[in-house]
């Protein structure tokens, strides 16, 4: 082949292949999530913990009532992240929007979006390094706030969210009934279970 060609012939392959690296930039530039420090950081984390924190606390309270009254499978439907009357109250309070995602969920409503992907990423790579995980405060494209934090396991949520095969089998068969797409089931303690995540409308 004369050698002009091949010359050409390279120069192409090689914008072709440089283009195809430029063209995947912007996905992977889109995806990055953008956290926020100073100021900001400081006022959106007090109200985001101030939120999930009194979130948390009532759906534990009443997922540990209902176990006590009619065990677990009584207790299934408090697991609930709309612990409606709050997070209605909170919305009115500061315009949020709450919620609790998985990428490994029960309920297919509960999935993330590819934002809350990269952080349960972001999180996941920081407990891999060893690094304390703490809630964050990101900016969206939008400009506004959102808070995320990470939900951990702990022993009572294994009773739901455990080894199937250490669950009581009703419930577990009760869960498949009520969630056939279940991906919550095999977790172990102090495992990422899925991260809080708060937007603020109104910032
Ligand atoms: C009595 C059973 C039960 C227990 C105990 C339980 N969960 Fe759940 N969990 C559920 C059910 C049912 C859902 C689906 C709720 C819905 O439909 O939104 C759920 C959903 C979730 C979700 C939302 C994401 C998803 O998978 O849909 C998170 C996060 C979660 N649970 C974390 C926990 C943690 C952390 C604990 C322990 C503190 C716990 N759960 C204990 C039954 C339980």
């Amino acid at each position: 082949m004369n050698r002009k060609y091949l010359i050409i012939i390279t120069a192409i392959a090689g914008a072709i292949w440089l283009q195809s690296c430029t063209e995947k930039t912007p996905e992977k530039v889109e995806k990055n999530v953008q956290y926020v420090s100073g100021k900001d950081e400081v006022t959106y984390l007090k109200i985001g913990n101030e939120i999930t924190d009194t979130v948390q606390a009532t759906l534990k309270a009443n997922l540990m009532k209902a176990m006590e009254n009619g065990g677990p499978q009584n207790a299934l439907r408090f697991c609930n992240a709309q612990a409606m009357e709050l997070t209605a109250m909170y919305s009115q309070k500061y315009g949020t929007d709450v919620k609790r995602v998985s990428d490994k969920n029960r309920n297919p409503n509960n999935a993330p979006t590819e934002k809350e992907l990269a952080v349960l990423d972001d999180f996941k790579k920081m407990l891999k390094a060893g690094e304390p995980l703490s809630a964050k405060v990101a900016i969206d494209a939008d400009g506004k706030k959102h808070y995320y934090a990470p939900i951990f396991t702990g022993g009572p949520c294994l009773t739901c969210h455990g080894n199937p095969k250490n669950m009581q089998p009703e419930l577990v068969s009760v869960i498949d009934s009520l969630y056939p797409t279940d991906k919550a089931k095999g977790y172990a303690l102090d495992e990422l279970r899925g991260i809080w995540s708060v937007k603020f409308k109104n910032s």
